[in-house]
């Protein structure tokens, strides 16, 4: 091969996508044909439940064989541009994306568009211009909704358990309105709550200025002074990180965990909290499929790239199971994470 400058260019760009995607393990091919490159980008690889998806990313690309997952975290805008330049360089014909922000939509589409590269969007949807959901590019995502709702059922049924009184017992909803699967998560949470009958004056808002846990406990934080009254609060948010940073406010404000239900959403992001010796004011979470999330995107866009089958426009995954303290490990082993 000669040696010119854009091969060497494209050398060091492959070596630098490489190494920030943490590859550590290429596929082993017994054949000699290139793998088909698929990228696999997350807004937060922080967090366990995006390591899950690029796990089970991995999993279908060795299933389907010849397949390499090209992982990149995108926390920002410009992180994001720069990846989908770096996977054409690598020759990727394609990406499955939880974008940092929906509103970057048509220009990660742009981009993807201008290197004939397919585009699944898993998680979190993209916004147009004048704010309005991009239906035309396939998504995967839990049943968000529903799953809220089933956070306000659950919360609902635990307030009864515990026999608190009503009138001293308060619903902190730390929100991301912005994030619409956030949005209609805490909606679904408190519409269940309203229906159980909980009254409707009694359900604080509170929202939070990042989806982590220091935004959330700052949220909850300026909420919780701002009602002395309320002996027992039930916490509502759109996932682990953000009921934990409602239930460490709690805790920094003294009150005790048989006085905090708070019951989050993800679960992967739960275990470290459901392991401590002692319970806490976390009850448990409600798992939806992660694996799933990344199995079938993978597997979705290769048969697009490969045999140009368009995938559904949208698939929503349901179901999830409750985790608590007593059930965790056994339900995560259950589905192999
Ligand atoms: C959003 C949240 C994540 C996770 C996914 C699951 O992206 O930020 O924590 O809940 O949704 O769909």
């Amino acid at each position: 091969m000669k040696f010119t400058k854009r091969t060497f260019m494209k050398s060091l760009l492959a070596v630098s996508v490489l190494g920030f995607a943490g590859l550590s393990s290429l596929p082993a091919y017994s054949n000699t044909e290139d793998p088909l490159k698929l990228g696999f980008l997350v807004k937060q690889p922080e967090e366990p439940w995006f390591q899950t998806e690029w796990t089970f990313a991995d999993k279908a690309a060795a299933d389907l064989g010849n397949v390499q997952i090209i992982k990149i975290a995108v926390p920002d805008g410009e992180k994001t541009l720069n990846a989908i330049d770096n996977l054409a360089a690598n020759g990727a014909k394609g990406f499955v994306i939880c974008t940092p922000d929906p509103k970057l939509g048509p220009a990660i589409m742009a981009k993807a568009r201008s290197y004939k590269m397919k585009v699944i969007t898993v998680d979190d949807q993209f916004l147009n211009a004048a704010g309005e959901p991009m239906t035309q590019v396939p998504l995967i995502m839990m049943a968000a909704e529903e799953i809220g709702q089933r956070q306000g059922q659950e919360l609902y049924k635990e307030m009864l358990n515990r026999k608190w009184d009503v009138k001293e017992t308060a619903v902190l909803a730390i929100t991301a309105d912005e994030l619409d699967t956030a949005r209609r998560r805490t909606e679904g949470s408190i519409s269940a709550l309203i229906a159980s009958g909980f009254p409707e004056k009694q359900i604080y808002k509170s929202p939070t200025k990042s989806n982590d846990i220091p935004g959330a406990l700052d949220a909850a934080n300026s909420m919780l002074v701002q009602h002395p009254e309320v002996k027992n609060w039930l916490i509502v948010g759109m996932n682990d990180n953000t009921v934990l940073g409602g239930v460490r406010a709690t805790e920094g404000q003294g009150f005790k965990a048989t006085n905090v239900v708070g019951i989050g959403i993800n679960g992967t992001d739960a275990v470290n909290e459901l392991s401590k010796p002692n319970p806490t004011g976390f009850l448990g979470s409600l798992l939806p499929s992660p694996d799933v999330h990344g199995y079938r995107s993978v597997e979705l866009l290769y048969k697009w790239v490969k045999d140009d089958v368009e995938p559904e426009k949208f698939i929503a995954i349901g179901d999830p199971v409750f985790l608590k303290r007593e059930n965790f490990k056994e339900e995560l082993a259950k589905k192999g994470l």
